[in-house]
């Protein structure tokens, strides 16, 4: 059911919201060299790493990645799709997208998402008018699981009678469409096909409120033991259960001044954690993180602790969202209730005070990762420690701070018993710790031992010809990446690599400018050049790739061998291509019947500096 506007509206609407303008709305921004900056609006921080580029229309935040055009710009920070995005910005610069998209279904289209969003509101006040009528069972259920009046008002929560039709017919006499009211998935069409009926029956009724104030949909629930325990309004139009999380509208104005969000699993945790006054609270809807609920908890917070029911089911929730929130780069903690089933019944059990002290202890993202593979793994038999060891390897890979690395390899050392080293190997691979201890070497051959026809195969020498195998394993593009981000704010390394390798040597011509930039500033400045600097020198593409070079972390065990393997990798992609240069003039001059005099000489020119270069690749 996508919406395709008409592509020149899109450009007429982006093109006449100019981008400083309406980012300016937002936060300030300051011209700073041929770009504006301020203040990241999609992550917290101190100093502005967020830059605007006037000439480009683009933005591009190098803190933490966020880039793009004043449309994408306000679609994340409104949170809005796309489509109601481009309605206000066309309301912006007076520009109605419902009266001039393109086509007649186009424009259905955007007024049957309207009035799904009018539906809801009043399907909402049904419901929450039926609940505040004297004695029903919704109003009995909610007591008995010892809401407050207040508490039902603040969520808007409701009743659906025992009765087929009560909602639909309500809304037919307020003189809703009907097919409109099956399409905010209200209402189910009767298999005789002459009528509907309602959804939710006999249920109490949670709504689901977004950002912005409009109700998406309903989540309801049985009010026994009937199943199922919660049924939820369908997929429609304005309703994406993974693009939303329940309470939200809430929660975002309660961060705290440590910008910090729960998420639990369900609404009844949401609920009752608010009656205890801990307001910073969402619920997943049931089902594990989506990337786009991830999306939307980093845009309001900066730490998200994950509270999920504590059995099996909830555990394994929890791990799978822990790896979408840890992809996206949030700082994840992850509280464990031993002593009941979910916060509510915490809550309940052992009130606030004990429910916050259970946050406090909440345990960082890799630290509940290697619980959980301690768990998983008998360390005190040689098989399960092995085990262990892979698995903890496989999460510190992950790890991108060296500092960090090193704490939890001394760490799970101490906790299991197993040596530092053997950690260390798994984590780095045996050739870059080989470098660190010598003692390793490979065995040397025994060449009198070999037989004439093993001589040419690699049967006995398997081990010498094996390459060292840098550090990490990266391709020609990394590699360049990697050494302009070990020049910047190190002049002593920038001096090291200058005798290796020009700023001309750098292949791709993004890089090859920021190189240039670099050495530029190294030339006429003593100190170190550093990020701030550069920025004032490159346009936003390149500084979307500065962005990029900022991430890369470098091991400082390993630096100096690093620096080797960048620089050869460099050396070595630059000579490929000018041996698969050489190689394709070679081919087509032989494929020459009459060759001149002048064709034979060049060949044989092309020919010598082939040799070299094999000779010079060999070296590396
Ligand atoms: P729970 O069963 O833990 O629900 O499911 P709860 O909120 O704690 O409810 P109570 O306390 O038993 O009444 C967690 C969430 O999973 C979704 C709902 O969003 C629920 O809040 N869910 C659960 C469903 O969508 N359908 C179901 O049948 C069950
Ligand atoms: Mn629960």
């Amino acid at each position: 059911m996508s919406i395709h506007l008409n592509e020149d509206i899109i450009e007429e609407i982006r093109s006449r919201n100019e981008i400083v303008d309406v980012i300016s709305r937002y936060i300030q921004l300051n011209k700073s060299g041929r770009n504006h900056k301020g203040l990241c609006p999609f992550h917290h921080e101190k100093t502005p790493s967020f830059m605007v580029s006037e000439e480009k229309q683009l933005y591009h935040c190098f803190g933490c990645g966020e880039a793009g055009n004043v449309i994408n710009f306000v679609m994340k920070v409104e949170n809005l799709d796309f489509l109601d995005t481009v309605t206000l910005m066309g309301q912006w610069v007076g520009i109605h997208v419902e009266e001039i998209s393109s086509t007649k279904q186009e424009k259905e289209e955007i007024s049957r998402k309207n009035k799904i969003y009018e539906i809801n509101r009043e399907a909402a006040l049904f419901y929450y008018r039926n609940l505040s009528k004297e004695k029903n069972l919704g109003f009995t259920y909610f007591k008995k699981r010892g809401l407050q009046d207040n508490t039902i008002k603040k969520f808007g929560l409701g009743y659906a009678e025992d009765q087929w039709e009560a909602l639909n017919t309500h809304l037919l006499k307020r003189g809703y469409d009907q097919e409109l009211i099956f399409q905010a998935g209200l209402v189910l069409e009767r298999k005789s096909k002459d009528g509907f009926y309602d959804r939710f029956r006999n249920r109490v009724i949670f709504p689901i409120i977004n950002t912005t104030g409009n109700v998406l949909g309903f989540g309801g629930r049985s009010l026994d033991d009937s199943l199922p325990k919660y049924l939820n309004s369908p997929e429609t139009l304005v309703f994406n259960k993974g693009n939303n999380l329940f309470g939200l509208n809430l929660a975002k104005k309660e961060v705290g001044k440590d910008k910090r969000i729960i998420v639990v699993e369900g609404y009844m945790d949401v609920i009752s954690l608010h009656q205890y006054d801990i307001k910073n609270v969402v619920a997943s809807l049931g089902t594990a993180l989506t990337k786009n609920q991830g999306e939307l908890l980093k845009r309001y917070s900066d730490e998200i602790i994950i509270a999920y029911d504590s059995d099996a089911a909830g555990q394994k929730a929890t791990l799978r969202g822990l790896d979408v929130l840890g992809e996206l780069g949030c700082k994840v903690r992850v509280v464990r209730l031993t002593e009941a089933k979910d916060p509510d019944d915490f809550i309940k059990h052992k009130g606030k005070e004990a429910f916050l002290k259970e946050i406090e202890k909440a345990l960082p993202l890799i630290d509940y990762k290697i619980l959980l593979a301690k768990m998983d793994n008998n360390i005190s038999t040689t098989d399960g420690k092995i085990k262990f060891v892979k698995a903890v390897a496989a999460l510190l890979k992950q790890v991108k701070s060296p500092v960090e690395v090193d704490a939890y390899i001394k760490k799970v050392a101490m906790e299991s018993q197993i040596s530092e080293e053997a950690i260390k190997r798994e984590i780095f691979g045996n050739n870059a710790y080989n470098q660190l201890n010598p003692i390793q070497k490979p065995i040397q051959n025994r060449d009198k031992y070999r037989s004439k026809s093993d001589r040419y195969t690699n049967k006995y020498n398997v081990q010498s010809v094996q390459p060292v195998q840098p550090a990490q394993k990266q391709g020609y593009l990394e590699a360049e990446r990697s050494l302009l981000k070990l020049m910047i704010q190190n002049k002593e390394t920038f001096s090291k690599i200058k005798i290796a390798i020009g700023h001309e040597d750098f292949t791709d011509s993004i890089n090859r400018k920021i190189a240039k930039v670099i050495y530029d500033l190294y030339n006429i400045q003593e100190q170190n050049v550093d990020m701030n600097m550069l920025l004032n020198h490159l346009d936003i593409e390149e500084i979307k790739t500065l962005g990029d070079i900022h991430q890369i972390l470098i091991s400082e065990e390993y630096l100096e061998k690093a620096l080797i393997d960048f620089i050869n990798t460099i050396h070595n992609h630059r000579l490929r291509e000018e041996r698969r240069l050489i190689e394709t003039e070679l081919s087509q001059l032989g494929k020459k019947e009459n060759k001149t005099q002048e064709e034979i000489v060049r060949i044989r020119e092309l020919c010598t500096n082939l040799e070299k270069i094999s000779k010079e690749l060999q070296k590396l």
